[in-house]
């Protein structure tokens, strides 16, 4: 069971903002936000802000004693000259009350000189409106594979956005402690880095500020860069005032103000043999940035990686560029790119298959990595295998085979409701592209009661990191879940973590929690081997007990040996460190090998569209993935069946809309449609791949977090079926990302109309 789940249902589950109340003398801060797409700021009158009752100061740029930026590229502005997107904030306001903070934003008086705005992606690739690097992905040589290929297939698709939605929106909360040390709680999945951002701003030492993050309300990559900003305005207001400051968005403000999954935009051409084997794949990958690098540069990097997806190309050249336009600065999101590049080459496969006369399930197959083969990037596919194994066991759990055949019979008979069955493969890399953040760090405690105490530098945001972290521990030290606690995540005992993403944060962080906790055995071991009367090689550690190997009745209790340990002085904590081995990734080069492995999955789905409007339902849903040997089935279980969703969310309802002004039309639940239990498939079966260890990694363990986001590529690829079997077989079904009901009936009447064409062709 998640270790906060009864706080989680309960409701007695403590988040930042809740902190606050502890808090004697808070203030509260409110952004002004611009109401332009882009413009300068010619003036700005805070003084009719500080007459409204409560208000006690505006923060703006002059009031930034070290670096006015809150990005890590430095191009992130803190209180912006030139706004940037619509609802960018200007100046923040602290008063005695979110109202009265609220009151005295509206007061303030801006001036603004408008400038012209790039709102669409298709403005910024005419007006080349880039930022970043332009990275290439080359093997082979793509002219060569187009040579070799008998049918070549040209086209262009489209990937939209996707708000998080974590239930929890951005907050933090700064005060100066006892001793004058700035101390925040941020809603971050990377302290260390908001630690930093915050000293750069204030002009501080890492050492002078310290992040703590007890838990997240759901972060899906969009806390990982996006809180600094937010934690540097509570922090500059807490120096300046002496009084702690309380931020948090409102949901209208977390949307309007925080960047979103990137929207990707892609030209290719594609070649295949006789057989169906891919021969060639040649694609220009456009991102939507936004208005500041963050994390687009990385995210562009994965899509690059992912690209290939479960499938051998023997020829490829893949550009890649990040468009900068006025609009949120576009970040992490699960998967972090990987779904955007796997979805050109599935909606390229799901989109030929017809036109090579195969099912789309069978020319995916025959594309498969085999064993000793490798990526584009020149990675060795290790386990390839397992995505021969997947797919033939999920054919067959999930009856593939028959239920096609009664979908052909229930299609036939009823014109005006169709049903699609789609199976689709995922291969996803884990570790962080950037090398550096493949380490970690933990401390263990060990008290003389034999209680253990564990920090590490992972954070957790529903994902249930922290309980496998005490699973390890506990293990490791062999004693029971019972007897592990484990502290909030703080900058000021583990220092210099990554962020928890790249779904590595277990591996990372166990890794490190395991390797502490084995230096505290070694020494128990020394200490037990004394008393037991045996090699400290031959001590077992289990269930709170301690023997020989061999021998459990001569054991003696976990709680004694430290006891005797202590008084023998013994060491009885540790800091444990990990570091992935075998890493190393040329980022100008797109080559290397950046991934420790490759986590697989596959699902099934089935999909009932109505010709008439277009929706659709789920009628099944069959999931089967790879996490190896898992560290808590459960909590992987909830992951997979979590990220599924998540992802069908994404490319069936989500759809974010930008007014021509450049302003988010859909700015709350009302008009963002998120799924929820009703658009849950109605038969959902989700299994583990077993007999699936390992190697190399914490208790043979893989990582679970993002990878399942992309099984959900089955469903659209379902819709795909549906709506093509409205025409005549044979031809290329084009579909819409977000496939929304209208965007699916758009896709039937295309269908329909094939099928008229081919009737009129006859008369
Ligand atoms: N699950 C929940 N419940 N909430 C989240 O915010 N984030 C996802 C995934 N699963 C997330 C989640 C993302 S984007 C990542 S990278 C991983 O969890 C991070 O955690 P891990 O590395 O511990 O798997
Ligand atoms: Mo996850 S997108 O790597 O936080």
């Amino acid at each position: 069971m998640h270790e906060s789940a009864e706080l989680h249902v309960s409701g007695a589950a403590l988040y930042t903002d809740d902190l606050g109340v502890r808090l004697h003398n808070l203030l509260h801060a409110w952004p002004l936000q611009a109401p332009h797409a882009h413009a300068r700021v010619v003036s700005m009158d805070t003084a009719p802000a500080l007459t409204v009752p409560g208000v006690v100061r505006v923060l703006t740029a002059a009031d930034v004693p070290g670096v006015n930026d809150s990005g890590v590229k430095h191009d992130e502005p803190l209180f912006p000259e030139e706004v940037m997107f619509y609802g960018q904030a200007v100046c923040w306001v602290l008063a005695d009350s979110a109202d009265a903070a609220r009151r005295g934003a509206d007061a303030v008086e801006v001036e603004y000189q408008e400038l012209p705005a790039i709102l669409t992606m298709q403005d910024a690739i005419a007006t080349e409106s880039f930022q970043g690097s332009q990275p290439v992905l080359r093997r082979g040589d793509v002219r060569l594979g187009f040579e070799q290929a008998i049918h070549i297939y040209e086209g262009e698709f489209e990937s939209g956005g996707q708000e998080h939605f974590y239930l929890e929106t951005n907050a933090a909360l700064a005060h100066l402690d006892e001793s004058g040390q700035l101390f925040i709680q941020s809603s971050t999945q990377h302290p260390t880095e908001t630690q930093e951002i915050v000293a750069h701003v204030l002009g501080l030492t890492s050492s002078q500020v310290t992040v703590q993050c007890l838990r997240v309300g759901g972060g899906f990559g969009g806390k990982e860069m996006q809180p600094h900003g937010f934690a540097a305005v509570a922090a500059l207001g807490a120096v300046l005032t002496g009084r702690p400051v309380r931020l948090r968005l409102n949901r209208t403000q977390d949307l309007t103000m925080t960047g979103k999954r990137h929207p990707f935009h892609s030209k290719w051409k594609v070649g295949f043999d006789a057989d169906g084997r891919l021969t060639a794949l040649q694609a220009t990958l456009s991102s939507d940035g936004g208005w500041s690098l963050d994390l687009s540069e990385p995210v562009l990097a994965r899509a690059l990686c992912h690209i290939d997806n479960a499938y051998f190309i023997p020829h490829v050249e893949v550009q890649g560029r990040v468009c900068k336009t006025h609009k949120t600065s576009q970040t992490a999101f699960r998967g972090f790119g990987g779904p955007q590049g796997m979805l050109v080459i599935e909606d390229i496969l799901g989109r030929c298959a017809p036109l090579l006369g195969l099912d789309a399930h069978e020319l995916r197959r025959r594309n498969f990595y085999a064993p000793g083969e490798a990526t584009p990037y020149g990675q060795p596919v290790r386990h390839a295998e397992r995505l021969h194994t997947i797919w033939t066991q999920l054919l067959e759990r999930g009856d593939f085979a028959a239920r096609q055949a009664e979908i052909e019979v229930f299609n036939a008979a009823h014109p005006h409701t169709k049903r699609g069955l789609a199976i689709t493969p995922v291969k996803f890399g884990i570790s962080f592209n950037f090398t550096a953040y493949n380490q970690a760090g933990a401390l263990v405690h060990v008290y003389k009661d034999g209680s253990v105490l564990i920090n590490h530098g992972g954070t957790e945001m529903g994902q249930g990191l922290h309980t496998k972290m005490m699973q390890v521990a506990a293990t490791a030290l062999g004693v029971p879940l019972k007897c592990v606690r484990l502290a909030p995540t703080r900058t000021d005992k583990v220092p210099n973590t990554s962020a928890t993403a790249a779904s590595s944060g277990a591996d990372l962080n166990g890794g490190a929690i395991k390797n502490a906790c084995d230096q505290i055995k070694a020494r128990l071991a020394e200490v037990a081997a004394g008393s037991l009367g045996v090699h400290p090689d031959d001590v077992r550690f289990e269930n709170g007990r301690v023997f020989p190997m061999g021998h459990p009745d001569r054991s003696m209790d976990f709680a004694k040996l430290v006891h005797d340990a202590y008084h023998l002085r013994t060491q009885l904590w540790a800091a444990g460190y990990y570091r992935t081995p075998g890493l190393h990734w040329d980022r100008e080069n797109v080559q290397g090998e950046p991934f420790k492995y490759f986590s697989y999955g596959a699902a099934i789905c089935e999909m009932e569209v109505d010709g008439f409007t277009g929706a659709y339902r789920q009628l099944r849903a069959d999931l089967l993935h790879d996490v190896g040997d898992s560290l808590s089935p459960l909590i992987d279980l909830g992951q997979v069946e979590g990220g599924y969703v998540q992802g069908a969310g994404w490319m069936t309802l989500e759809e974010l809309h930008w007014d021509k002004a450049g302003r988010l039309a859909t700015q709350s639940a009302s008009t963002y449609k998120l799924p929820s239990f009703s658009e849950m498939p109605e038969i959902f079966n989700a299994a583990l791949l077993e007999e699936a260890t390992e190697s190399g990694v914490v208790y043979g363990s893989k990582a679970v977090g993002e990878p399942p986001l992309m099984l959900a590529i089955s469903v659209r690829e379902a819709l795909r079926q549906a709506a093509a079997t409205f025409g005549p077989s044979g031809r290329a079904q084009e579909l819409a990302l977000p496939a929304t009901p209208e965007a699916v009936y758009w896709a039937i009447e295309a269908a329909r109309q094939a099928a008229g064409q081919v009737v009129a062709a006859d008369d």
